[in-house]
């Protein structure tokens, strides 16, 4: 728990990029690593989020960013002009599709101070810890304390699939 926001801290459990890589050096498959790693990402994110100052400290390090393309979910999930918060393997991120057609995903890590964003209503991707919201064009911040944009990961569209990394 984070001291000066009172905000509950968690990342999912997504073990940053370097956790994952060396899992996966040690032979274990994807699902084995996250599951082993699950505690550590969580840990981790606490660490990263709320300094000994009580000031938050950059999340870059462990955004969300899947580290291989995931599947996240099929293109009719997302309402156009929408959001939705896609879970899939122990990655969490948010696909919006602003205008048909279109899809981006995007960090669900909000740049404040590391709370988990929420899909309201599927329409704005808004931070429930002090209500910073994000564009779902560019995820550049639309109100709240936030001062910088989401970061955006890459999507590619198979079959109807999204697939985000
Ligand atoms: S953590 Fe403060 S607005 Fe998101």
């Amino acid at each position: 728990m984070c001291t000066p926001c009172g905000c509950q801290k968690e990342n999912k459990g997504t073990p940053a990029p370097a956790e994952q890589a060396e899992a996966g050096g040690r032979g274990l498959t994807r699902r084995q690593a996250v599951a082993g790693t699950a505690g550590l990402g969580a840990g981790a994110a606490l660490l990263t989020a709320c300094g000994s100052s009580g000031e938050s400290e950059s999340l870059t390090a462990n955004d969300g960013r899947p580290a291989q393309a995931t599947d996240m979910a099929a293109v009719t999930d997302v309402p156009v002009g929408g959001v939705i918060q896609a879970n899939n393997d122990g990655v969490t991120v948010m696909i919006t599709q602003p205008t048909e057609g279109t899809f981006h995903a995007f960090s669900s890590v909000c740049t404040h101070q590391g709370c988990q964003l929420n899909a309201q209503k599927e329409k704005t991707m808004t931070c429930p810890c002090h209500a910073s919201v994000f564009s779902l064009e560019d995820g550049s911040v639309q109100g709240g304390p936030a001062e910088t944009a989401l970061p955006e990961f890459t999507v590619e569209v198979k079959d109807g699939r999204i697939w985000v990394s």
